[in-house]
């Protein structure tokens, strides 16, 4: 069979759902959607999607079935009542998670007899099918590669490994990076507004060439020891964030905003404890 003709359902119509199925439709692929509150289907059925009306009806009205709900308890509780259809077939998860949790859904699917593919998309819905956008998958190898094949047109397929918690470790953990960056540019301006700078041209011409310099040094640096260079002192480290702590209470700034620099003072003090 050619892969690229699996007939694909994807159980879940959020803006991340509705985004790989449009993906996938654009590629061409035979798409049958679900969703657990019905008419989300939108402008997908008018591209070609089909929509099944419960679980076990798109299961079967596929070759391979994607999951991409809330979180591992929604995944849990739209598969119980129909994972027997799922038996000798196929699901790949890309619902976010933990790795624990991938594991565990992995022996679960396996005493059904499913084949389990792990993911997490590195993405968001309106960068899916764009070339910047990756999957992790975990699991097996050649299960990999026909996924790989049937699921390309979502984004640049990435084997993270065997191990079925794979997936949702790097996946957790790059966004754990990403959080940690996002909620730093947000209290950058933050602090900018309430000292009444211009937002704008700070944006433009001194955050984004800052970030664009340092993420590699951040990439390169990070380490689960609090080991620091030499050139990157801890220590005046440590008194430029308590600095920039107290300038931010003193204009005001939610203090909760400020999360990110209470974690890289932590982190200095202890590389300068030694
Ligand atoms: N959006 C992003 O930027 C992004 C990026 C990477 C990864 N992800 C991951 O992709 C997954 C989906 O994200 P999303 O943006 O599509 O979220 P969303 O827009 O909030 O949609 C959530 C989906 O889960 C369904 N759902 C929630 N609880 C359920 C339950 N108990 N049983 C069955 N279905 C349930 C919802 O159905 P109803 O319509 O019935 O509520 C809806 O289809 C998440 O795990 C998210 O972390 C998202």
């Amino acid at each position: 069979m050619n892969m690229r003709h699996e007939r694909i359902s994807i159980l879940g119509l959020g803006s991340m759902g509705r985004a790989l199925a449009g993906a996938l439709l654009d590629a061409g692929r035979d798409v049958t959607v679900w969703n657990r509150t019905p008419g989300k289907a939108g402008d997908l059925l008018a591209r070609g999607a089909r929509e099944a009306p419960s679980v076990a009806e798109a299961i079967e009205a596929g070759d391979l079935t994607v999951a991409c709900l809330l979180d591992d308890a929604s995944v849990r509780e739209a598969l119980a009542p129909a994972v027997p259809k799922l038996a000798g077939g196929t699901l790949v998860n890309l619902t976010s998670g933990s790795s624990r949790q991938a594991r565990d859904l992995a022996g679960w699917l396996e005493e059904h007899d499913v084949r389990f593919l792990a993911g997490g998309i590195m993405a968001v819905p309106p960068t899916v099918g764009t070339d910047g956008a990756f999957i992790l998958y975990s699991g097996a190898r050649e299960l990999f590669d026909r996924v790989a094949a049937v699921l390309g047109p979502i984004g640049r397929p990435h084997w993270a490994g065997e191990d079925p918690g794979a997936a949702a470790l790097y996946d957790m953990a790059a966004l754990s990076a990403m959080y940690g960056l996002s909620a730093g540019a947000d209290h950058a301006v933050a602090l900018v507004h309430a000292d009444g700078g211009d937002v704008e041209k700070f944006k433009r011409e001194v955050l984004r060439p800052w970030m664009e310099q340092t993420l590699p040094i951040m990439v390169a640096g990070a380490d689960v020891r609090d080991s620091v260079p030499d050139e990157y002192n801890p220590a005046m480290q440590a008194t430029g964030l308590e600095t920039m702590l107290a300038f931010s209470a003193e204009a005001g700034v939610p203090d909760e905003r400020a999360g990110h620099l209470r974690a890289s003072l932590w982190a200095m003090r202890r590389a300068a404890a030694g």
